[in-house]
Formats: C-alpha cells, structure tokens, sequence
C-alpha cells in the first residue's frame, strides 16, 4: 500500500524505485526485461523451487490484487497459492462478466487499486488496459496474459527447458501453430538467451512484426537466431516443440476460419520425429495449457514421456515467486 495520499508524485516514486530495482514497476512484457534479468529470475526460481521455506513470509503483509477479465486454471492458482506461500495476502477480482472500463474507468480502477493493495496481477483482452493501470498506479503491475504477451508463461517455459537440458546453451526452440501472446513472450525469451526460435505458422497468422522486430534485434545482441516459416520441415533439430491453442481467448468468434486454416500444423508423432531428426535425444513437447487435444496436438505427443507440460505448469509458480519477489526487493 502506498502512503496516505498516493498522487502523481507516488507513481513517480515508483518510476524513480525502477532506477535501482528493474523490477519495481512489475512486469508488463518480456520485451522490458534484458536477457541477464531473465536469468536473475530464473535462478532465483530454482532457489525457491529447491527450498520453499527459505522464502516463507517474505511477502508478510503485503496485499495483492488478482484481476482477471478471463478465465484461468494454472495463472490464478499459481500466483495465489505462490504468494500465499511468500505470506503475501491474495484478492481474485473476477472480471470475467463486463470488461475493465466499462463501469469506471481503467484510471479509476489503478487509483483505488492502490489505496489497499501492493501490487495488481491483471490478465485482460488489451495490452492497453494494462499499460494504462500501470500508467495510473503507484504500485507495481503483472502482466498475467493479455492480446501481444503473456510474460509469466515464457519465463516458466524457459525455466522448464532449462532444467529438462540442464543448460540453455546451444538450445532451439521451434513454436508451431498460431503467432499469438505466448508465442511473442518465448520468441523474446529465446532471443534474450541466445537459443534459435523458429515459429512455423499459417499464412496471416504470423506473430506481430513488432514483435519478430524486437526479438531479431535481440537475437542479433545473443548470436540467436529467428525464423518465421510456413513449413512444418522447419521444426527439424529442434530440441523443444511448442504449440498452444489456435483459438485464443477472445478470438471464439473466428473459431470456424481458424481450424481449418491450422490442422496441418497439429504437432502428431511425425512433427515430433522431424523435430528429433538429428539430435541425440529425442525432442521434448511444450504446451502452456489448456490445450485441445485432437487439435493442437495429438494425445499421443502431449501424453508421452517427452511432454514436459505439466513441468511447465508447476513452474508457472516457481518462476512467479521469484519474480515477485524482486519485484518487492526481497531477494
Ligand atoms: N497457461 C495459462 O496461462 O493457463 P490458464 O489460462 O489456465 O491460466
Ligand atoms: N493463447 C492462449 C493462451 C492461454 C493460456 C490465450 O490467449 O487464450
């Protein structure tokens, strides 16, 4: 919470407290994060993962807003159980039957947000939103998915392939299926840590130019590479294949166009075995979930001993309480 009058000036304090700790206005989009910080997260996740109790309470009496304009399993059970573990106190602000805006406005929203609580973890339908909560709050925001990022995830994903191969050095990762929030998170994730990211997509389903733009320029910094290809034989030599939903939420509308437009790049047994061609273990397969088995993926592959999607889930909480734990300073 912030002090009695939080003005203008306290989200200045706020911008002003980013100077010494990167992380203290939240995180709104991998993009804000460099590759070392990225790593600082991740190292700390491993901590907390190997001894939780080292880390409990030290969130002790802090507040923190979930609010959520769209469904969720893995987001809001990880944070709330995580932060619960770090002592931090959780609200779920339910959104789900009117956007955010429509009955006060964003600006409103942040400026009582922050008169109870220390942080707000929003997943809404507009990267806007979130960018304007932050805009208004003198308290630190989360990006918990929204249309162009889902933050969270990636910073999960590249801590469960990391722990699968013990090091991210000399890693590819080939995303296959819609250019979508999770795609643009883990191509800058992968463009950050120097492992090759290849997304094999439908034609019109790219991910954001700005988005390829800004990870090509990080991948340039990382000696890493990014392609964006229409051909599933581009998954060849991947260590990881990714593929998550072809129908995002909020997109239910464009569900009939989408699928047949997506079912040739469903990741079967095949896709797998062109990812493994020439490695020396067989490749492993990532979801963020919820996944639509028969669709994305068949049960065979998402099932099988190289699917590391529920690694991917656990992490979601390990790599969410280090990350708010710097976002609080605490380690
Ligand atoms: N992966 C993920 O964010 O899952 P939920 O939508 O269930 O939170
Ligand atoms: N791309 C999916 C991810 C769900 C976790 C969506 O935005 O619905």
């Amino acid at each position: 919470m912030t002090a009695m009058m939080p003005t203008t000036s306290a989200t200045a304090e706020l911008k002003l407290a980013a100077t010494t700790n990167p992380f203290a206005g939240g995180l709104l989009a991998i993009d804000d994060l460099t590759g070392a910080q990225i790593l600082e997260v991740l190292d700390l996740a491993d901590a907390v993962k190997a001894d939780p109790k080292a880390f409990a309470g030290a969130l002790a009496g802090l507040s923190i807003t979930m609010l959520f304009e769209k469904p969720s399993l893995r987001t809001r059970m990880s944070f709330e159980i995580g932060l619960t573990k770090l002592g931090a106190h959780v609200v779920y602000l339910d959104h789900s039957k009117s956007k955010l805006g429509e009955r006060e406005a964003v600006k409103d929203y942040a400026k009582n947000l922050e008169r109870w609580t220390d942080a707000i973890v929003a997943r809404v339908f507009k990267n806007t939103v979130l960018q304007e909560l932050s805009e208004n709050a003198a308290i630190p925001v989360v990006n918990a998915l929204c249309d162009v990022e889902h933050p969270c995830q990636a910073l999960a994903d590249v801590l469960t392939l990391r722990e699968a191969y013990g090091s991210l050095d000399g890693l590819k990762v080939a995303y296959v299926g819609d250019g979508n929030n999770v795609c643009h998170s883990l191509m800058l994730a992968c463009a950050k840590l120097g492992v090759d990211f290849t997304a094999v997509t439908p034609k019109g389903f790219e991910p954001q130019f700005g988005v390829v733009k800004a990870a090509t320029a990080a991948a340039q910094a990382t000696g890493a590479s990014i392609t964006i290809s229409r051909s599933i034989d581009d998954v060849k030599g991947h260590h990881a294949v990714y593929t998550d939903t072809w129908v995002s939420m909020g997109q239910e509308h464009q569900s009939g166009l989408r699928g047949g437009e997506f079912t040739h790049l469903q990741v079967d047994d095949e896709v797998m075995a062109i990812a493994s061609e020439g490695l020396s273990q067989p490749a492993v397969f990532m979801h963020c979930l919820p996944a639509h088995r028969g669709e994305e993926v068949t049960d065979d592959v998402i099932d099988s001993a190289q699917s590391l999607v529920y690694e991917q889930a656990e992490n979601r909480m390990w790599a969410q309480n280090a990350l708010m734990l710097k976002v609080f300073g605490k380690a």
